[in-house]
């Protein structure tokens, strides 16, 4: 079938209070639209158009794809007009598939199912059963309970007003019939717009079929006009998360307090503590324990690791049975072979620490690759930067640096190698050697202190 989507993100958003574009506000880390664009591109469709007004250019850059058609709105004239901006870059549909930039929570599954459900033939919508309807279109129905138009709060009597069952505003329209009934619509009504809601009645009309669908839960179609209503979307992406996770085998000690910006792959076995945030793309293994306040990022933690509390891991690889924290920072491009240990107050980038090696204390090792089962002192600082270029340490296997150890990069620390403790390093030292470039102690006996001059 020649699928079209078409996604309506031209309003203002005035209750945001928001110098952004509502559309752009985001949900687990990720535009609200951007999470509408990611549902339509899963069907597959031939084009998806995104009809923009308000900050129209800034949402256009923001969300810049190749598969995305861009259509100016520049007057906001209602719904109906808003899709009809589209046609002109719409040819030979068999269904267009209408979408709402600021619905974010919706699945993919719900979507299909109205898609196929309404078919190059009929109208379809998704429709839900509210307790407080209060805002929405209203379906009504005839006789026999088939559909017969969709009334607009606004416009509806007091009969009308009791019907709970409210429209989504997502719709299936028959690509053979949608361009004469968008042509076709009037702005005679109590908000003097164009309704995209009044196909329904075009369509029963002219005795084309109406075929209504439900969303798994009311979540999945709930929009956002302010803030408290973002962050009530927030809750529920998040929790959908989390219950997803459980599923799959991992405990959380409170899934009201784990947040997942992107995508979270985990293994079985998993101990998530609270106020735990991922961020980007995160796989972690199998056994894996993360304790609570820490922030993981574009990173991969393999089975059997624990990351100690209030950690900060962004853009890191961490092998197996690896010790992290607490108060540990590894940043971009490093890698923990198996069994490293990173302590508190340490902080790491692009560093290759080697299987069994320490660095328990204090220390800062960045642009360094240390071997096997080397043990790094506190205090210790790699200086890999000498204001314009940045430099390597390398440290061997099995070295021991000595607590507070300047290493003045480019240096070499042969394996089994050992350097004194307060020593600046400034040149490489040999395999098994000791290094030490401390000033020697000296003592003076029975020192008199300075007195107080009166
Ligand atoms: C619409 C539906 C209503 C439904 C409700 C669900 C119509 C006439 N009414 O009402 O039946 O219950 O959604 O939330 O369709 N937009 C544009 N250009 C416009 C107008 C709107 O892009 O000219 C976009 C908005 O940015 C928004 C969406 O379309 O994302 C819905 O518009 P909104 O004004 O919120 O529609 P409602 O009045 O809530
Ligand atoms: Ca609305």
């Amino acid at each position: 079938m020649n699928l079209h989507v078409v996604i309506l993100a031209a309003g203002q958003g005035t209750r945001m209070r928001s110098a952004l574009p509502k559309v752009l506000h985001p949900v687990a880390g990720k535009a609200m639209l951007g999470h509408v664009i990611d549902c339509a591109r899963a069907l597959s469709p031939q084009r998806i158009h995104v009809v923009i007004g308000h900050g129209a250019e800034l949402v256009r850059e923001r969300l810049a794809a190749a598969d995305i058609n861009w259509v100016l709105q520049s007057e906001q004239l209602g719904t109906g007009h808003a899709v009809a901006q589209a046609l002109p870059d719409i040819q030979d549909a068999e269904q267009i598939l209408v979408l709402y930039g600021d619905v974010p929570l919706l699945r993919v599954e719900t979507l299909k199912a109205l898609s196929d459900k309404a078919g190059k033939a009929c109208l379809g919508m998704l429709t839900v059963e509210m307790q407080d309807p209060t805002g929405y279109g209203r379906i009504v129905r005839g006789a026999d309970n088939q559909v017969l138009a969709i009334v607009e709060q606004k416009d509806a009597n007091a009969a009308q007003l009791l019907i709970r069952e409210g429209n989504t505003g997502i719709m299936a329209l028959p690509g053979e019939q949608a361009a004469h009934w968008l042509n076709s619509l009037s702005n005679s009504n109590a908000q003097g717009e164009y309704y995209l809601t009044d196909v329904v009645a075009l369509a029963v009309a002219q005795g084309v079929g109406v075929q209504v669908c439900q969303p798994q839960d009311e979540q999945e179609v709930m929009g956002a006009n302010n803030r408290q209503q973002l962050a009530t979307l927030e809750r529920a992406y998040q929790q959908r998360q989390t219950q997803r996770l459980m599923a799959e085998g991992v405990s959380l000690a409170d899934p009201m307090r784990v947040d997942i910006r992107g995508e979270l792959q985990a293994g079985q076995d998993i101990f998530i503590d609270v106020n735990v945030v991922f961020e980007g793309q995160v796989r972690i293994e199998d056994g894996v324990v993360i304790e609570p306040n820490c922030v993981i990022r574009n990173s991969h933690i393999a089975a059997g690791s624990v990351i100690k509390a209030f950690s900060h891991i962004d853009g890191a690889e961490v092998g197996p049975q690896c010790d992290v924290g607490p108060y540990a920072r590894l940043r971009p491009g490093t890698r923990l072979q198996q069994g490293a240990k990173i302590g508190n107050f340490v902080e790491t980038k692009k560093a290759d620490i080697g299987a069994g090696a320490k660095i328990n204390h204090l220390s800062y090792v960045g642009d360094a690759e240390v071997g096997d089962g080397a043990n790094i002192g506190a205090g210790t600082i790699t200086c890999n930067y000498d204001g314009v270029n940045k430099f390597v340490t390398q440290i061997g296997a099995g070295a021991f640096i000595g607590s507070n150890t300047a290493l003045v990069a480019p240096v070499r620390i042969g394996a089994g190698a050992v350097t004194g403790a307060g020593s600046t390093i400034t040149q490489n030292v040999p395999d098994n050697a000791l290094a030490i470039s401390r000033v020697k102690q000296r003592v003076i006996e029975d020192w008199k202190r300075p007195e107080k001059k009166e």
